[in-house]
Formats: structure tokens, C-alpha cells, sequence
């Protein structure tokens, strides 16, 4: 054999070595390929963006829900407002059923509303179905038509308002220490302004709040008693955060008229007060309008609510509890 045949044969093995090589590795990379498709296959992403879902969809479907979610999702069609519940600002995840189920049931109400009214259990009757306060929020915890202290409640550290304060021949004086303390500055300042407030009831124990509820209930039925004072327990009179004010020379009845109220409406969240049951939020307060009545819930607290004009009942939901 002459060394020109050697080398040819060389030659041949090197390019059927490389020819094999190149088909092995196509091979190779084809096959992981088809792995990874299947393995994405089996991902929510594929599987959503599968029934119609963008990319830009499925991120905040995963952003937002868990397992039994999506499963939900991909267990039924394409449907928008899925993706319009989620994106409202005070969407809670745990409610997603909840939500449905209103809007199956309430067809034209818009998504805000939904939101709104879910977030504070308004979905069901007023006093329908009720919960435990929890006092480990201390100044946010939550009383209204479905939170409520049991009877024996009563907070730690009430101090009392001296007669300089609060007029004599009222009810309650007494506030827990952080309320009587952060509202001895908003009282300041508010009497550096021109005004004088004066604290008409504060504190009311759960024999008392049965009085006052019995009161309007005998003299004007239980229909109206309910949207003026709570039912015991379910008043934020007894957490001890809760006072009533106007300013003298006004009854409670004209104190939404005065300046100073003006004053509380543009300045009591800088002490940590709201405006509890306000004229435009009745629906959600489940109360008539009540210029006097302010609850302490913190700095924090106050000024998103002020600033979000939302309620206290709205901010609990979505932040506290
Ligand atoms: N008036 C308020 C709602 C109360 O009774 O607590
Ligand atoms: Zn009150």
C-alpha cells in the first residue's frame, strides 16, 4: 500500500468522524430541544398562553394567585375579567371565589364596587355573619356590623378627660392612653387655630352601648337604630379608640356646619384621628353620617385613609388583617 492510499483513507475516516459528530450533536441539541418543549409544556405558562392568555397576562395571573387558582382558570375559557379583578388596587386573593360569586349575582355592578363591597363583607347582611375582633391590631383593630368584642372587653390604660375637655353632663370620658395622648396635640394645635372641642362621649362599656342601642330601638324602631348607633359589642365605642367632639357653642347637630369641623376634616390625620362614619361612605359604614365621631388608628393609618379616601373598614381588609 502506497502512502498516498494511507493518507486518503485517513482522510476518509476524518471526514466520516466528523460527518458523525455533526449528526450526533444535531441529534443531540434536537432532542433536548424536544425535552424542554415538553418539560415548558407542562409549565402555566405554556398552558396558559395555550387557551389565549398574553405572556403579560400569565406573569400577573402568576404574580397573583397559587395553584388552585389557575387550575380554576385554565378549567374554564379565556375571560377578561379575571385579569380586571386583578388588577383593581385593593384585589385580595383570598376573596377571588368571593368575587365571583357577587358578580355572578349582581351582573352590571362595576369592579371597584365589587371589590369595595366584598373587601368589607358587605356581600352579606349586616350582623349575618359575625367574627371575633381581633385586639392583637390594638389601635386597628376592627369593629362594625360584623367584628364585634365580646362583653367583657375593656381596654388596658383608659385615662379620663378632666371637665377642661369634655362637657360634664355627657356620657364616657375615658380613652385608651395613645388615643388621650394623640389627642391632646390634635386639641392643641386645633385651639392654636381658634377652636375649642370638647369631648361628649368616649368610652362605653358594653352595658352602656346596650343602653344606647335600646334607647333608639324603643323610641324609634330597630330598622333606625341600627344606622345610628352599633348593637353592643359591635361598637368602636368600646375599643376605647373611639371619641365624639364638637366644638362648643354647636350641638352635635350643627357641628358639621362649624369651621372647626372643617379644621378636623383637613387635619385630624396628622394626629392619627379619621372621621369614622363619613357623608359619603354610608353605604360601606353601614351608618349615618356622624361629623363628631373620630377614631384613633395611627398616623400611618390615617393618612393613607385620608389620602385614598377610603374607610377604616376598607383599610382593614386590605392592610391590617
Ligand atoms: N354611633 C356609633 C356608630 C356607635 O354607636 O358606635
Ligand atoms: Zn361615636
Amino acid at each position: 500500500m502506497g502512502k498516498l492510499k494511507l493518507k486518503k483513507r485517513a482522510r476518509n475516516i476524518i471526514l466520516i468522524s466528523v460527518i458523525l459528530l455533526l449528526f450526533l450533536s444535531i441529534g443531540i441539541s434536537s432532542g433536548i430541544k424536544a425535552y424542554k418543549q415538553k418539560e415548558y409544556e407542562k409549565t402555566y405558562e405554556y398552558k396558559l398562553t395555550n387557551i389565549g392568555y398574553t405572556l403579560d397576562d400569565t406573569k400577573k395571573i402568576l404574580d397573583k394567585f397559587k395553584e388552585k387558582e389557575i387550575e380554576y382558570l385554565l378549567n374554564n375559557k379565556k375571560d377578561d375579567l379575571y385579569l380586571n379583578l386583578i388588577s383593581e388596587k385593593y384585589f385580595i386573593y383570598d376573596k377571588f371565589y368571593d368575587y365571583l360569586e357577587y358578580y355572578n349575582k349582581n351582573k352590571g355592578i362595576d369592579l371597584r364596587s365589587i371589590i369595595e363591597i366584598v373587601n368589607t363583607n358587605r356581600d352579606k347582611e349586616y350582623y349575618s355573619e359575625t367574627y371575633d375582633t381581633d385586639i392583637s391590631k390594638g389601635y386597628l383593630m376592627l369593629t362594625n356590623k360584623y367584628y364585634h368584642l365580646n362583653n367583657e372587653y375593656t381596654p388596658n390604660n383608659l385615662v379620663t378627660f378632666s371637665t377642661t375637655y369634655a362637657w360634664g353632663d355627657y356620657g364616657s370620658k375615658q380613652v385608651t392612653k395613645d388615643t388621650y395622648e394623640a389627642y391632646m396635640n390634635m386639641w392643641n394645635a386645633s385651639h392654636e387655630a381658634g377652636y375649642y372641642l370638647m369631648v361628649s362621649s368616649a368610652y362605653r362599656d358594653f352595658e352602656h352601648q346596650q343602653s344606647v342601642y335600646d334607647d333608639y330601638k324603643k323610641r324609634q324602631g330597630e330598622k333606625y337604630a341600627d344606622i345610628i348607633a352599633a348593637r353592643p359589642g359591635f361598637s368602636e365605642h368600646q375599643t376605647g379608640y373611639s371619641l365624639d367632639i364638637f366644638e362648643k357653642g354647636y350641638t352635635q347637630k350643627t357641628f358639621q356646619d362649624s369651621d372647626s369641623y372643617k379644621w378636623l376634616q383637613e387635619n385630624a390625620y396628622k394626629y392619627g384621628f379619621i372621621e369614622r362614619y363619613p357623608k359619603d361612605k354610608e353605604k360601606i359604614t353601614g351608618y349615618t353620617f356622624e361629623s363628631w365621631h373620630y377614631r384613633y388608628v395611627g398616623v400611618e393609618a390615617a393618612t393613607y385613609i385620608k389620602n385614598n379616601h377610603i374607610t377604616f373598614d376598607e383599610y382593614y381588609a386590605y392592610f391590617v388583617k
